[in-house]
C-alpha cells in the first residue's frame, strides 16, 4: 500500500494514513487502501483490534482531498459520497474493535472517519471540526448523522454551522472522544485498551459491537439525504468559490447562488 502504513504485533493492526505533506487528506487512493485494510482485518483471524492514526505530528486527517473534488460535477460528488459512506460503514460494522488514535487535526472527512470508529482516543493537541460550510458544501461522509448521535443536536449544529474547531479537552467534555492523553502515550494507550478487549471472547465482542450498532443506527435515517444534498452543493457558485478560495489560500465570498 502506498498511502497507508501497516504495523501488526500482538494481534493489533496499526494503520497509519501516510500523506503528511497534505495533512493526510483522504483521496480516492486512501479509500481504496482502507478497503484493502478492512479486507485484511476481516480475513486474518489473528487480528483482534485495529488502530487508525495519521502520519506526522500535525494531523490525523484534515479532510477529504479538496484539490481532488474541487472540479467535481454533482454526479461525481454523489459517487464520491456514496463510496465514502460505504467504506466508513464497513469500519463501523467491523466485528473487531476499531480505535481512532487522533494525533492532530481531525477535520471534515477526518472527523467523520474518527466518528465511524468504535472508540476515539485523542492526543492533547488534537482538534476536531466540520469546516465544510466554509467550502460551500455540507459534510459528505456521514458527519450530519454521526455527529448529532455522538454529541447531541445542539452541539452538532453549532459545529456544523460555524465550522469552529474544538480542542481535545472540549471533545472529551462533548463525549466525542473517550480519553485525552499526551501524544507519546497515544498509540501505547490505544494498544493497551485493545489488548484488554482481546482477552475477552471474540464472539461476545462481535455481538456487543453489533447490538450497540443497532441501538444507534436506527436513529440515523438521513444518510441518503446527506448524499443527495452533498451532490447538489456541486451545482452552486458557492461551492466553486469556497473550494477555489481554499486552494488560492484566501477567504471565500459567498453569494447564495
Ligand atoms: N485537502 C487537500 N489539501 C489539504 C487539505 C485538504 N483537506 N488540508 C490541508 N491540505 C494541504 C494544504 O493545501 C497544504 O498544501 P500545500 O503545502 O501544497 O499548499 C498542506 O496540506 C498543508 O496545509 P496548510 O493549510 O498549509 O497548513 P496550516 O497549518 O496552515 O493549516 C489547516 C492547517 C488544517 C487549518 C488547513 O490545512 C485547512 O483548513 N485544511 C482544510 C480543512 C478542511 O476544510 N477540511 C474539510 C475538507 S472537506
Amino acid at each position: 500500500m502506498k498511502t497507508i502504513l501497516i504495523d501488526q504485533s500482538d494481534g493489533i493492526l496499526v494503520a497509519t494514513i501516510n500523506r503528511p505533506e497534505k495533512l493526510n487528506a483522504l483521496n480516492q487512493q486512501v479509500f481504496q487502501e482502507l478497503d484493502e485494510l478492512l479486507d485484511t482485518a476481516e480475513r486474518d483471524e489473528s487480528v483482534r483490534g485495529l488502530i487508525l492514526t495519521g502520519a506526522g505530528n500535525k494531523a490525523f486527517v484534515a479532510g477529504a482531498d479538496i484539490s481532488e473534488f474541487a472540479g467535481y460535477t454533482s454526479q461525481q460528488a454523489e459517487a464520491m459520497s456514496r463510496n465514502g459512506h460505504r467504506v466508513f460503514d464497513r469500519i463501523e460494522r467491523l466485528s473487531l474493535p476499531v480505535i481512532a488514535a487522533v494525533n492532530g487535526f481531525a477535520l471534515g472527512g477526518g472527523c467523520e472517519l474518527a466518528m465511524a470508529c468504535h472508540l476515539r482516543i485523542a492526543s492533547e493537541s488534537a482538534r476536531f471540526g466540520q469546516p465544510e460550510i466554509n467550502l460551500g458544501i455540507i459534510p459528505g461522509y456521514g458527519g450530519t448523522q454521526r455527529l448529532p448521535a455522538l454529541v447531541g443536536k445542539a452541539r452538532a449544529l453549532e459545529l456544523l454551522l460555524t465550522a469552529d474547531m474544538i480542542s481535545a479537552q472540549q471533545a472529551l467534555e462533548y463525549g466525542l472522544v473517550n480519553h485525552v492523553v499526551p501524544s507519546e502515550e497515544l498509540i501505547p494507550r490505544s494498544r493497551a485498551l485493545l489488548l484488554r478487549i482481546a482477552e475477552k471472547s471474540p464472539l461476545v465482542v462481535r455481538r456487543i459491537l453489533s447490538c450497540v450498532h443497532e441501538a444507534v443506527a436506527g436513529n440515523r435515517n438521513g444518510f441518503e439525504r446527506e448524499v443527495s444534498e452533498f451532490a447538489a452543493c456541486m451545482e452552486t457558485e458557492d461551492f466553486r468559490e469556497g473550494t477555489q478560495a481554499f486552494l488560492e489560500k484566501r477567504k471565500p465570498k459567498f453569494t447564495g447562488r
